[in-house]
């Protein structure tokens, strides 16, 4: 089986208005011949703008979360097949910022990953470890947990992806080592091969937490990483960019 294109994904949280689509410009000007998938993943208000502007661009745009529903009473959420209407190829779900703060269960993120499906996104699927975790020495199950409670049986035969995310990791300048990177997306494989058969293979395997223009090359060399899930340093072109190229 060949190695999955890789993705490199910028999350760009709760932050920038329409001032930022310049910045989003200049990535998909800068991104070049790259052997990646590129993607941005703006703030839900900015999905069709973003959209429209990188229009013809090899950059790819996605939500950073969507609901479980259609459609219905649910005050202040958005579909899936909102953010698909609005240009959105691609959604993240599951990422601990929604896991922790919003009490996201591995039930509710494999809800939403179907209404990504039936919305024809393209998930990408979050899953780490607490620090607390790491040092009680589960990180791996609490990962490989992660991957079969949150990916439901109707990701056969669809294209997505998994984002290990240690949460110590994340906006802290903090990275595993590459050894302990290699682990968990070792074990991350194994579980989707478990899952999935041979196609589970096929999923490109992120690695997200700190990821900058400094570190990406060694960490996107590493053995079973297919990518980037990018947070602080996707906000700017040169930064997020510096990272693409590192591939
Ligand atoms: P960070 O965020 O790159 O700012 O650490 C990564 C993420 O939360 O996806």
């Amino acid at each position: 089986m060949t190695a999955p294109q890789p993705l490199i994904a910028g999350n760009w949280k709760m932050n920038g208005t329409s001032a930022s689509l310049d910045e989003a410009r200049a990535i998909a000007a800068g991104v070049g011949e790259c052997p990646a998938r590129v993607a941005i993943c703006p703030p839900a208000i900015l999905t069709h703008r973003m959209s429209q502007a990188l229009a013809g661009s090899r950059v790819l745009v996605g939500g950073q979360d969507a609901h479980w529903d259609d459609a219905g009473a649910f005050t202040g959420d958005i579909s899936a097949e909102m953010l698909a209407d609005a240009g959105a190829k691609l959604v993240i779900l599951g990422h601990s910022e929604r896991r922790t703060g919003y009490r996201e269960t591995d039930d509710i993120v494999a809800s939403k990953v179907k209404a990504a499906l039936r919305a024809r996104l393209e998930p990408i699927v979050c899953v780490g470890e607490t620090l607390e975790e790491r040092k009680a020495g589960r990180a791996l199950d609490v990962v490989t947990g992660q991957v079969r409670g949150s990916l439901p049986a109707e990701l056969s035969g669809q294209t997505f992806s998994v984002a290990y995310e240690p949460v110590w990791a994340i906006g802290t300048g903090l990275t595993p080592t590459t050894p302990e990177i290699e682990e968990v997306h070792r074990a991350i494989r194994g579980a989707l091969v478990e899952q999935f058969g041979e196609a589970g293979r096929a999923v490109p395997i992120l690695y997200g937490g700190s990821v900058k223009p400094g570190n990406a090359a060694e960490i996107l060399h590493a053995d079973e990483v297919g990518g980037a899930l990018v947070g602080g340093a996707s906000l700017k072109a040169d930064d997020f960019l510096g990272i693409v190229r590192a591939l």
